[in-house]
């Protein structure tokens, strides 16, 4: 009899035992701390979250427009009117930046809500007093505003004068970034120009993926960059010339890129790694950060060559004379990056092979992309979770660009609901690290803003993919907000200044409540964060200490 019950100890203790030990987070270094004045933030943009598409006259921005016109391009045919309603919820918002310990919020202004045909003509007050009210709100508690300003929303008149094709853009952006000065220069202490400029011009303009769904591959995304390198340039040199003195605050640009691993050690994939990141990074980065400015010499040599190869009479990549090369130089404080994944790339053979269309920025650069399939997936397609990869970039950036100051403006990952969100923890935890690193290295990485605060409307997969570390419930009119427990990780990190693998809360009473009030989907979640329900309940503290206790008693028994 005794014997039995000893077995059957012994049994229980296995299994508690195999079942936390594979699910137990990496081994790391405990207590990794960042440097001391290191800044935390946490971002969103304008169209994802503000909903009010319509309120107080504002105008039609391109993805109002592409979304009313055409919702059968969106995942789920769904679109940013409502959204998370933070045209009326800011004040929530701004609590929830406050409980995540962060010292910026990193948000966006919407073009259309403040000049609704995008010209000086016609200026909306009620725009105008919207962000205003939003900046006191975040000094009022001491949380810096890092604005953006343009995250994609292009007021829609603009478009039909051919959008970022077209200079007319220069001196109206300019018009406008004025206005964003006068307006708010005297509070806010941070600005980006544009977000992501490879993703304006090459989804938006080169393929049919973002707005405004241009599909037309190989020349205007081309112009679109040439175009908003000026832009970009001219803001700073205005901002430069005339406000920095006063207003004290500085001003960069945010690019983004998955790092481009070479698939193998060949010459072949290590040349098309480096090849990918020109073109991808590169294509901005290098006219605004390198010692001699203008487009990498690999983008000016290959798209002039098979532009003749081609047929056509000029280069489709546009040259810059000596004066643009100069004036757009160094027109950055900092470099921001936004980046999430890792792509393992391999050079496109002479005969296009995977029939990239021709022309196409994919054929002109040459360059075949996947990903491991052995690589942890995560809620979107194209995101793998490969922590090395950030520091790969980061440090790729540092040698290209003789060590910018840098602040990573974006880095998450999505799941498709639920609050137990312990998949997020573990890249949160894994991507610091990485970035740890890299400043272990000597990289000076100066921020981190997390992306995002809360779901939010996700671009092409409308509402399908969440990257939020506070839920929304969008079937609830008020768009109720709760925690998911990477919002308390951060909220520690942010603290503590400290990486903690150790620190995984539970769901508290609070959020078990919220999550009562969900659809089941949504309160269930992905297969993934139901599977970390049962992770959890077995590897809480409880079952660590019954385990270590019944392992004890067995072998006082047995002895
Ligand atoms: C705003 O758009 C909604 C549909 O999203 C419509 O019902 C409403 O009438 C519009 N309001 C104004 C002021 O145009
Ligand atoms: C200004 O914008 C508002 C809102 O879109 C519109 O109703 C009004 O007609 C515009 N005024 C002018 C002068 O364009
Ligand atoms: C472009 O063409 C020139 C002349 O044929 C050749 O020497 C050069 O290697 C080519 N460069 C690239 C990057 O294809
Ligand atoms: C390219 O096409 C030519 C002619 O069809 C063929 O001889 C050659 O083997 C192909 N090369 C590759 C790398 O596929
Ligand atoms: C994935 O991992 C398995 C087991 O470790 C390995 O056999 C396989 O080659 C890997 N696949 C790839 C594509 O790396
Ligand atoms: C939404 O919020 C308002 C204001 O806080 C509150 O009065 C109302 O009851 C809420 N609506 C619901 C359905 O909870
Ligand atoms: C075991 O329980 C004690 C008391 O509840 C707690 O302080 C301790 O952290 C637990 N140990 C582990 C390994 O969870």
């Amino acid at each position: 009899m005794e014997k039995l019950y000893l077995h059957l100890i012994t049994f229980l203790c296995m299994i508690a035992l195999c079942v936390s030990l594979p699910t137990r987070p990496p081994v790391e270094p405990k207590g990794r701390q960042f440097p001391h004045d290191f800044i935390w933030g946490i971002g969103t943009s304008a169209y994802q979250i503000e909903g009010g598409w319509n309120a107080s006259g504002k105008g039609e921005s391109i993805w109002d427009h592409l979304t009313h016109n055409y919702p059968e391009k969106i995942t789920d045919q769904s679109n940013g009117d409502v959204s998370s309603d933070s045209y009326h919820q800011w004040r929530r918002d701004v609590q929830m930046v406050r409980d995540l310990n962060v010292h910026v919020y990193r948000f966006s202004i919407s073009w259309p809500r403040i000049m609704p045909g995008g010209y000086m003509n016609n200026v909306s007050s009620e725009g105008i007093r919207y962000y205003s009210d939003l900046i006191d709100e975040l000094l009022h508690y001491n949380i810096t505003p890092m604005v953006t300003i343009y995250h994609w929303d292009l007021p829609q008149r603009l478009q039909e004068l051919g959008g970022w094709t077209n200079p007319e853009i220069i001196p109206v952006f300019k018009d406008y970034a004025r206005l964003l000065f006068e307006m708010y220069g005297d509070r806010v202490k941070i600005w980006t120009t544009i977000n992501e400029p490879w993703h304006i011009c090459e989804f938006g303009y080169g393929v049919d993926y973002m707005a405004p769904s241009y599909n037309y591959p190989g020349i205007p995304n081309y112009l679109c960059a040439h175009n908003l390198l000026k832009t970009h340039a001219e803001v700073v040199h205005m901002y430069r010339d005339q406000y920095q003195e006063l207003q004290k605050g500085k001003i960069g640009i945010t690019m983004d890129t998955s790092y481009m691993q070479p698939k193998t050690d060949s010459d072949d994939d290590r040349e098309a790694s480096e090849r990918a990141l020109q073109f991808y990074i590169g294509w901005f980065a290098h006219p605004i950060f390198s010692k001699t400015g203008n487009y990498p010499q690999i983008m000016i040599d290959r798209i002039r060559n098979l532009s003749k190869e081609q047929g056509f009479t000029r280069s489709r990549l546009p040259e810059f004379t000596q004066e643009e090369i100069n004036r757009i130089r160094g027109t950055s404080d900092f470099f921001g990056l936004n980046s999430y994944t890792t792509k393992r790339v391999t050079k496109n053979d002479h005969n296009n092979t995977v029939n990239f269309p021709t022309p196409s920025f994919s054929h002109d650069m040459g360059v075949v992309e996947d990903q491991d399939p052995n690589w942890t997936g995560s809620g979107s397609s194209w995101l793998k979770v490969v922590p090395k990869g950030m520091y790969n970039l980061i440090m790729w950036i540092m040698r290209e660009y003789d060590n910018p100051p840098l602040i990573v403006t974006e880095n998450g990952v999505s799941d498709k609901g639920g609050l137990e969100d312990y998949k997020r923890v573990d890249y949160l935890n894994a991507y610091l690290s990485a970035i740890l690193d890299a400043i272990e290295d000597g990289a000076n990485v100066q921020g981190y803003t997390y992306w995002s605060l809360m779901d939010s409307y996700e671009w092409k997969v409308g509402y399908t993919e969440k990257f939020g570390l506070y839920h929304v419930d969008f079937n609830h009119p008020n768009r109720t907000r709760t925690p998911k427990i990477a919002a308390k990780v951060y909220a520690q990190i942010c603290k503590t200044n400290t990486i903690d693998w150790s620190y995984r809360p539970t769901l508290d009473e609070y959020q078990i409540n919220a999550m009562a009030q969900l659809p089941e989907v949504e309160a269930v979640g992905d297969s993934t964060s139901s599977a970390s329900t049962i992770y959890n309940t077995l590897t809480g503290r409880s079952w660590h200490n019954i385990t270590l206790v019944l392992l004890i008693v067995n072998y006082l028994l047995r002895i």
